[in-house]
């Protein structure tokens, strides 16, 4: 019999502390009117010492453990995503294994940046439809404010803590990830990285001096390349999942820029009440982006039984990956999924669907270079009006 990935349970995870936005204009050359414009973020969470990427996945693990019914001894695997483990070594993951008295799991540590969650979910869904798990944890989880210099204006501003989890599980009905794209496109890989404290410059004095043991980042280079991924990374999912968009509920995107949400919903076409942002609230928290977004779409009842999601993220490496996901996180018996209701009638409509998919993709093709022309033709006024500004 072929077996499913369902999600059967989820939590989140962030830290009490609230910095503000005001609170940053005291620490470096900012303003609240800039950040609110440029990323839509008011706030994000900043753990507190004992507060780390093991805690606040533990945390969510036993949230999303409670919510499944499930008890620790019982999973199989915990795959933890992050780029901020609590050490280079051991994996953060053995830490949380543990704590998490996950006596009979193995564990392992993804690092994809801040598409690591959806890299980690379409893992775990791979585990169980082949029968080697019935039980997978999945952790996006980020201390970033570990890892941003805080006299760097550029990064500091962007960047919150926070972890949340799922648990995926055996299903004998037909639920779970439709379709996915998982991608990487390492040309651009100094595109956001630590240029010290890795082994090819291990630290030193003149790391710490130069405090290339910071995150560095060129801003312009991955929010041109996120625009153009995300588009065309659901674009693929949906086109795969046999869907068309009319089908989808739901939008989870990573939560990196509210601006660079707000021009790949625009290109796609897509109501904005479909699309889930909540980085005002949180900031970008890499990793852990994806899965807070999709435990507050819970809270606030926008996400229920039977509905389809896309989760897309982009982030370091540069990666990206997309996943069309049906949501039913309950067991039950004899329903399949709204594509396979009625497969003879289905069958009949796929070429009008195919139809609807391939004008869709045109439109959106079409508007997304529209947008690029005109951002290519703003450049060189941008440009000027900073050379004024000097
Ligand atoms: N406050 C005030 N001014 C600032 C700040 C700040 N915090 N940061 C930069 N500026 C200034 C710059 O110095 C620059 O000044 P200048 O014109 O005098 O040179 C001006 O603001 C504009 O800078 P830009 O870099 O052009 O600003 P932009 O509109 O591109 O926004 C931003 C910058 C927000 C970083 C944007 O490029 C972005 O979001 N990029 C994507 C970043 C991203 O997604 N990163 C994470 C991806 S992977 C992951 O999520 C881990």
């Amino acid at each position: 019999m072929k077996r499913y990935a369902r999600i059967t349970g989820w939590g989140k995870s962030v830290p009490q502390r609230i910095l503000t936005n005001h609170d940053l204009e005291q620490m470096v050359d900012t303003s609240d009117e800039w950040i609110v414009t440029r990323t839509g973020i008011r706030e994000r969470r900043i753990a507190g010492p004992d507060e780390t990427t093991a805690t606040m996945s533990v945390d969510s693990c036993r949230k999303a453990l409670e919510v499944a019914g499930v008890s620790p001894e019982d999973v199989d695997l915990i795959i933890v995503a992050t780029s901020t483990p609590d050490y280079l070594c051991p994996p953060v993951s053995s830490i949380v294994q543990h704590q998490l008295g996950a006596t009979r799991a193995g564990a392992f540590t993804l690092g994809a940046g801040c598409t690591g969650f959806v890299y980690g979910l379409v893992t775990a869904s791979q585990f169980i439809e082949t029968g080697l798990f019935n039980k997978v944890l999945i952790v996006g989880v980020e201390k970033l404010s570990a890892a941003v210099d805080w006299t760097d204006r550029s990064t500091c501003v962007l960047f919150g803590d926070g972890g949340a989890a799922v648990l995926v599980e055996a299903s004998d009905q037909p639920t779970g990830i439709l379709s996915c794209e998982l991608g990487s496109d390492g040309s651009d890989w100094d595109a956001l990285f630590y240029p010290g404290g890795g082994c090819v410059k291990p630290f030193s004095e003149e790391v710490l001096r130069k405090r290339e043991h910071y995150l560095r980042m060129d801003g312009r280079r991955i929010f041109r390349f996120a625009t153009r991924k995300m588009t065309e990374s659901v674009i693929n999912v949906v086109r795969a999942s046999g869907l068309t968009w009319d089908d989808i509920e739901l939008l989870i995107p990573h939560q990196a820029n509210a601006r660079i949400i707000e021009m790949a919903v625009q290109r796609l076409g897509i109501a904005p009440e479909k699309v889930v942002i909540n980085i005002d609230r949180y900031g970008n928290t890499s990793a852990a982006s994806i899965p807070l977004a999709l435990c507050d779409a819970l809270e606030e009842g926008r996400l229920r039984s039977g509905d389809h999601v896309v989760l897309v993220g982009f982030g370091a490496g540069l990666t990206w990956a997309a996943a069309v996901l049906h949501w039913q996180p309950e067991r039950v018996a004899g329903e399949a999924i709204a594509v396979d209701n009625w497969p003879l009638f289905s069958s009949l409509f796929q070429p009008v669907a195919k139809v609807r998919n391939a004008v869709w993709s045109t439109q959106v093709h079409a508007r997304a270079r529209l947008q690029d022309l005109a951002l290519a033709a703003r450049a060189p006024i941008n440009q000027w009006q900073r050379w004024l500004r000097r």
